[in-house]
């Protein structure tokens, strides 16, 4: 475990007072997806590396953490890494394919191939090269911004390692929710139990806010998500929370992120989450009514919007932050950022986001 007093004293630590609910001088900012392919220095690295490849070795992980914070000054970084390799260090196989995205060459067909699936108990042991590569960031960081981890929610990850890649309607995945709801269910304990032990891992290694991906969210109305989404990012915050709290570390702040999952903002505002991420379609003032005067939000331009010109990325962020206003907020992209959008255009958002909210 990786001691707090080894690593550099914070200079910048406004995301997580915003987390918190204390004051900032100016919203913090940063964008998911701020570590990818519309940075040529990334591309450059990714020409020479295999994506999994990079993501397991923690000086290249690092290096592609920190190329966004070189160039802006963001108020957080967010480990390199992906939501996939839990399913991997459950034994399955993921490939990167180039204009595919993530494919399974062997996804879970039925009930019977949960008994193929390792352990929770041992995945923490296949994900040192994470924990690794936090503990390596957060000392390159020097305390310029605070480090991020993350994982995916249950529901998103089981419905990869059923479909075997992306999908529109998700139908298979979707399927076993209502042909098999005592395997699903079971499934999901499973990989609910792998992510409490990796996001712990995570905060001993060094992470200082964790943020849930649930990306499919938009898939399940709201009675599948109390059934099958909600029960596990609840555990996953609770247990969470109290194993660092066991292991004597001060508390982590949480991020939940259900995207295109605007039917569970009541829900989720009623666990220890303290923030929750919104994405572009949902109105931010709204929200706030939602969620009550306790969350912090974070969001949510719509990322395309970083396609128009630096004038109408000011407009849109000076509106974003009058809807959201200067308290309880992080300032973010609605989701991540795509491989064609233009890197001056990522710092117009973050220096009109710091302009827009000084007192
Ligand atoms: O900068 C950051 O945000 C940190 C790194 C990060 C990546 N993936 C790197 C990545 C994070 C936080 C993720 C999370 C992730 N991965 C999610 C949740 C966020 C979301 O987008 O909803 C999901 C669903 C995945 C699964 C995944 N990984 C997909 C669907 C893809 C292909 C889509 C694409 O953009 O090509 C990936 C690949 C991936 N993960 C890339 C990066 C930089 C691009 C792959 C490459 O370099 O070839």
């Amino acid at each position: 475990m990786a001691e707090e007093n080894e690593f550099p004293a914070m200079k910048n630590d406004r995301l997580l007072r915003a987390a918190r609910g204390e004051e900032v001088d100016v919203v913090p900012v940063w964008a998911m997806r701020q570590a990818g392919r519309y940075l040529p220095e990334f591309r450059e690295e990714r020409a020479k590396c295999d994506f999994f490849t990079m993501c397991q070795t923690p000086e290249l992980s690092c290096k592609v953490t920190l190329q966004p914070l070189n160039r802006f000054p963001l108020d957080a970084a967010i480990i390199f890494s992906d939501i996939l390799v839990i399913p991997q260090a459950l034994g399955m196989e993921v490939e990167m394919r180039p204009g595919e995205g993530p494919v399974f060459p062997s996804p879970l067909r039925g009930p019977e191939d949960l008994t193929k699936l390792a352990s929770p108990a041992d995945v923490c042991s296949k994900l040192e090269y994470v924990f690794d590569a936090l503990t390596l960031t957060r000392k390159e960081l020097q305390g310029k911004a605070p480090l991020i981890g993350f994982s995916g929610a249950p529901w998103t990850i089981m419905a990869y390692m059923i479909e075997g890649k992306g999908s529109k309607t998700m139908s298979n995945a979707k399927g076993w929710l209502y042909k098999y709801p005592e395997a699903s269910h079971q499934l999901l304990k499973i990989i609910t139990d792998a992510t409490v032990n990796y996001l712990v891992g995570q905060a001993k290694a060094g992470a200082q806010i964790l943020q849930v991906f649930e990306s499919h969210a938009e898939h399940l109305g709201p009675d599948l998500f109390r059934n099958f989404a909600l029960p596990c990012l609840k555990q996953i915050c609770d247990e969470v929370k109290e194993r660092v709290s066991q292991l004597g570390l001060k508390n982590i702040p949480m991020i939940v992120f259900p995207k295109g999952g605007h039917f569970a903002l009541k829900d989720l505002a009623a666990l220890n989450y303290e923030v929750i991420g919104i994405d572009w379609t949902v109105d931010p003032i709204l929200a706030r009514q939602i969620v009550g005067p306790n969350k912090t939000l974070q969001g949510n331009l719509d990322p395309c919007a970083l396609y128009a010109d630096k004038k109408s990325i000011d407009g849109a962020v000076k509106e974003m932050i009058q809807k959201f206003g200067r308290d309880r907020y992080i300032a973010n992209l609605g989701h991540g950022m795509y491989p064609d959008m233009d890197p001056e255009h990522l710092a117009a958002f973050v220096e009109a986001v710091h302009k827009y909210s000084k007192k």
